[in-house]
C-alpha cells in the first residue's frame, strides 16, 4: 500500500482530524450498506459484483484475439480515469511497442485532426471485430462526445455496414442516450445514478475499456478496496490526513496544490486528479448557499522534466503552493554502463542505475524544498501497476470527499460545467 509523509506542513492537524471523525463514520456506514444511494456511493464501486460480471460478459462476447483498437469516446470524468490507468501501465510505453495489440485510443475533445486520423484508421481495418467503440457519457448529451461518435460511426458503417455490435454505450440508465442506443440494439451498461463522472473510474466507465484490452481490473479494484479498508476501518487514514494538510495550507495562503510526479507515465493520473480536485472543491457557493468562490488550484508537474522549466519558479517564486510529490519504490534495473562513452562527463553516474539517478534528483529536490521552507507531502506508491493506481485513485477520491467537508462545499456537483455545456448547445443551434 502507498505511504504518505508530510514535511513543513505538520501544523495542528489534530483539530481538523477530530472534525472529520463523524464523516468517517458516515463513510463507513455507506460502505457497509453497499448501496448506491448517497453522493459518496462511489466508495462502493469496488464491491459492485453485478457491474463486474456485466463487464466480463460483454468483453467475452465482443473481444477476440482479432481486436486491435478499443476506442473510448468520452470526455472529462468519462475518460480521464481510464486514460490515467492505461498510460500508467501501458500507454506511455505503447509509443515504442508498436506491435502490442489491442491498444486503447481516446476520442475526447472534438479535434478535427485527430478525428480524421481515427477515420483513416477505421478505413485500414479488415474486419469489424478489430475495433470496439465504447461511447461513454453519464448525461448522454455531451456535445463533444456525441459529435465524435457520429464521425466514427459514419466511418465504421461506411466500411462495414451494420456495426451496432461493435459499440457499447455506458451512461445513466434512462438517459436519452440509453433510450436511443437501446432502440438501435446497442448494448448499454449503467453508471449508478449517484456516481458522478470524476468518481466513476471504478464503474463500467473504466472497467469495460480497460478489460477489453486485457488490463488487470481485478488489481485495480483490489487496490481501491484495500485503500478503503485502511482508511475507513481504523488503519492509517491517509486520505483524511492529506485533506487536512491541503485545507490548512490553503488557509495559510497556499492556494495551489502542485502534484509533482516523478514518473512521466503518471502524467495522465495527474490530469485525472486535476479534474477531481478542480471540479470537486472549486465552487462558487458553499453548502449553505453563501457565495464563497472556494477552491485549491491543482497543477501537474513531472520530475525531472519540469525542474528544468518551472523549478526556478517553485523554489524562488511566490510561496503559494503546497506540493504533493508522487514517486514509486519499485526499481527498474536499467543501468548506465561502467565503461562510458564520455567518461569525462558527469563521472558520478558511472555504474548507477537510472533509478539511482532519479532517486538522487528526487532527494535533491526535497532537500531544496526543505531549505526553502516549502511545505510538501510525499506519496510513495509500491509499484506502477493497476493495483497501485487503484489504491492511489481511491485515496484521492476519499481525500476529495474530506476536503469538501472541510471547505464546506459540495464535492459532487459541477454547476459551472453545466453552464458552459448549455451555452455551447445554444451557440450551435444558430
Ligand atoms: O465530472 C463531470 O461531471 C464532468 O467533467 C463530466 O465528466 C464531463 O463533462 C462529461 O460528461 P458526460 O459524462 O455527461 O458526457
Amino acid at each position: 500500500m502507498l505511504q504518505l509523509r508530510i514535511e513543513n506542513a505538520e501544523v495542528e492537524l489534530g483539530d481538523v482530524v477530530g472534525q472529520l471523525a463523524k464523516y468517517t463514520e458516515h463513510l463507513s456506514a455507506i460502505r457497509k450498506s453497499k448501496s448506491f444511494v448517497e453522493p459518496e456511493s462511489s466508495i462502493n464501486l469496488s464491491l459492485d459484483n453485478g457491474t463486474l460480471e456485466r463487464v466480463r460478459s460483454l468483453v467475452a462476447q465482443k473481444v477476440t484475439d482479432r481486436l486491435r483498437y478499443s476506442i473510448v469516446v468520452g470526455i472529462g470524468g468519462s475518460n480521464l480515469g481510464t486514460k490515467a490507468v492505461y498510460d500508467a501501465a501501458l500507454g506511455y510505453s505503447d509509443l515504442l511497442n508498436l506491435e502490442r495489440f489491442p491498444r486503447l485510443l481516446f476520442a475526447e475533445t472534438t479535434d478535427p485532426e485527430w478525428l480524421s486520423q481515427l477515420v483513416l484508421l477505421v478505413g485500414t481495418l479488415n474486419s469489424p471485430d478489430e475495433l470496439l467503440v465504447t461511447l461513454i457519457s453519464k448525461s448522454g448529451g455531451t456535445t463533444e462526445t456525441i459529435a465524435n461518435f457520429e464521425i466514427l460511426m459514419q466511418a465504421m458503417r461506411k466500411k462495414f455496414g451494420s456495426v451496432e455490435d461493435r459499440v457499447v454505450a455506458i451512461t445513466d440508465e434512462g438517459s436519452k442516450l440509453w433510450e436511443v442506443a437501446t432502440t438501435k440494439k446497442i448494448e448499454c451498461v449503467a453508471i449508478p445514478a449517484q456516481v458522478g463522472g470524476r468518481y466513476s473510474v471504478l464503474s463500467a466507465v473504466g472497467l469495460l475499456p480497460l478489460h477489453s484490452i486485457g488490463m488487470d481490473i481485478d488489481g485495480l479494484l483490489h487496490g481501491a478496496d484495500k485503500m478503503l479498508t485502511q482508511c475507513l476501518e481504523g488503519g492509517d487514514n491517509v486520505a483524511l490526513t492529506s485533506a487536512a494538510v491541503l485545507f490548512l495550507q490553503q488557509k495559510g495562503g497556499r492556494h495551489i496544490n502542485d502534484n509533482f510526479f516523478f514518473h512521466p507515465e503518471l502524467e495522465s493520473l495527474g490530469k485525472w486528479y486535476r479534474q477531481l480536485m478542480g471540479e470537486s472543491v472549486g465552487k462558487e457557493k458553499s453548502l449553505t448557499g453563501e457565495t464563497v468562490h472556494a477552491g485549491i488550484t491543482p497543477t501537474v508537474s513531472l520530475g525531472s522534466t519540469d525542474l528544468h522549466s518551472v523549478g526556478q519558479l517553485y523554489l524562488g517564486g511566490p510561496k503559494d503552493k503546497i506540493t504533493t510529490f508522487i514517486a514509486s519504490s519499485s526499481v527498474n534495473p536499467v543501468a548506465i554502463p561502467e565503461e562510458r562513452y564520455f567518461p569525462e562527463l558527469v563521472p558520478m553516474v558511472s555504474g548507477k542505475s537510472a533509478a539511482d539517478v532519479m532517486e538522487a534528483i528526487f532527494e535533491g529536490v526535497k532537500v531544496a524544498y526543505r531549505k526553502a521552507e516549502l511545505p510538501f507531502m510525499e506519496v510513495i506508491l509500491d509499484a506502477i501497476d493497476e493495483t497501485a493506481v487503484g489504491a492511489y485513485m481511491q485515496f484521492k477520491m476519499l481525500e476529495m470527499m474530506y476536503l469538501g467537508q472541510l471547505l464546506n462545499v459540495n464535492s459532487f456537483d459541477q454547476p459551472n460545467v453545466e453552464a458552459y455545456k448549455v451555452e455551447t448547445k445554444r451557440l450551435l443551434e444558430v
